[in-house]
C-alpha cells in the first residue's frame, strides 16, 4: 500500500507513526506532504519516509491519500487536487466538520472516507469514527479499517449523521477528561498532596477505571456502586458532585459540542 499525507502536522504525524509502528505500511510506502518545509524536514529525519511540499507530486501512484490539514485551508487544498485524483484512489479525510458531500464536490472525486479521530491516537489508544461515500468499495473500506486500527479502535457508521454526535463524545472527549484530571490534581494539591504525587494518583486512577470498565464489561454505574460503601467517604464526595449538577452539566456540554459540530459542517437543518 502507498499512502500520501496532505498535511503532516500533529494528526498526520500520529497516523504516520502508528502505521509504521504497526507495520501497516513500509517507510518507503509513505509520502508526507506539508507546506511547512521545517515540518517535512523533521518528519523525514524522524521516520525516513518520502517528503515533499508538492501535494500533486505526493499523490502520484498512491492508493490512499489522507487529508490531514486544518479546516480553514481545506478549500484551497481541494482546489489544488481537483482533477488530479485517479479512479481507484481512496481519499481519507480527518478534517473536522468536512462532510462527505463537501469533500466529493470539492475534490471532484467519489471514493472518499470521512473520519473523526481523537488525540489518544498519538499513543495508539485513539477512537476513530468514520463513514464512507457510496462509491467506496469493500476493499477500500478494509484498507481504511486497517489504517485506522493502527491508531486504536474504530467504528464505521453507514449513516454520516452519527459523525457529528461522535465528534461531541470521542472527538472532544479527551478535553473533557483532561479538564476533570486537571481539577482533580488541583484539588489534591489543595488538600495537601505534592503536585507530582497528585498527577500520578489521578492519571493512574483514570487509566485504571477505564481498563476496569473495558475488562469487566460492567456498566460504570455498577462499578461506581461497588466503590461506594454505605455512609463512607465516596458517598460523601458523590453527593457533592450530584448537588453541583455534574450530570446535567456534562449533558449540556455534549449537546453544545454536537450543535457546534453540526454548525461547522454547515448543517443547520436538524
Ligand atoms: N488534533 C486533534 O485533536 C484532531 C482530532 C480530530 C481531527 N483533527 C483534524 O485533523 C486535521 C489536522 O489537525 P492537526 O492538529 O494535525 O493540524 P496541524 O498540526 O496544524 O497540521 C496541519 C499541517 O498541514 C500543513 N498545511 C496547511 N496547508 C497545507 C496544504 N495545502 N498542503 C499541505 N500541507 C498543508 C500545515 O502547515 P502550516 O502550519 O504552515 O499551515 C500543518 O503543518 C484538522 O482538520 C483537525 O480538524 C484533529
Amino acid at each position: 500500500m502507498k499512502i500520501a499525507f496532505i498535511g503532516s502536522g500533529n494528526m498526520g504525524e500520529a497516523m504516520i507513526s502508528a502505521m509504521l509502528k504497526k507495520s501497516v505500511v513500509a517507510d518507503n510506502g509513505i509520502c508526507a506532504c506539508d507546506i511547512d518545509q521545517a515540518r517535512i524536514s523533521a518528519i523525514e529525519g524522524k521516520y525516513k519516509v518520502g517528503c515533499t511540499p508538492d501535494a500533486v507530486a505526493a499523490i502520484t501512484d498512491c492508493d490512499v491519500i489522507v487529508l490531514s490539514i486544518k479546516p480553514q485551508v481545506l478549500a484551497d487544498a481541494m482546489k489544488n487536487l481537483r482533477g488530479k485524483l485517479q479512479e481507484g484512489q481512496l481519499v481519507i479525510s480527518i478534517v473536522a466538520g468536512a462532510k462527505l458531500s463537501t469533500l466529493v464536490r470539492g475534490l471532484g472525486h467519489e471514493e472518499v472516507v470521512r473520519v473523526m479521530p481523537n488525540t489518544p491516537a498519538q499513543v495508539g489508544e485513539g477512537m476513530s469514527v468514520w463513514t464512507s461515500a457510496s462509491a467506496v468499495s469493500q476493499e477500500q473500506k478494509d484498507k481504511a479499517k486497517t489504517i485506522l486500527s493502527a491508531m486504536g479502535r474504530e467504528i464505521h457508521f453507514p449513516d454520516e449523521k452519527y459523525i457529528d454526535m461522535a465528534t461531541a463524545i470521542s472527538g472532544s472527549g479527551p478535553a473533557y477528561i483532561f479538564l476533570v484530571m486537571e481539577a482533580l490534581i488541583d484539588a489534591a494539591v489543595h488538600i495537601g498532596l505534592p503536585r507530582d504525587v497528585a498527577g500520578e494518583l489521578v492519571t493512574q486512577t483514570v487509566l485504571g477505571s477505564s481498563h476496569l470498565t473495558r475488562e469487566s464489561g460492567k456498566h460504570p454505574a455498577e462499578l461506581k456502586n461497588s466503590v461506594t460503601s454505605p455512609g463512607g467517604t465516596t458517598a460523601e464526595g458523590l453527593l457533592v458532585l450530584e448537588e453541583g449538577g455534574v450530570r446535567a452539566v456534562i449533558t449540556q456540554a455534549v449537546i453544545a459540542a454536537y450543535e457546534k459540530a453540526k454548525l461547522l459542517g454547515g448543517d443547520n437543518s436538524k
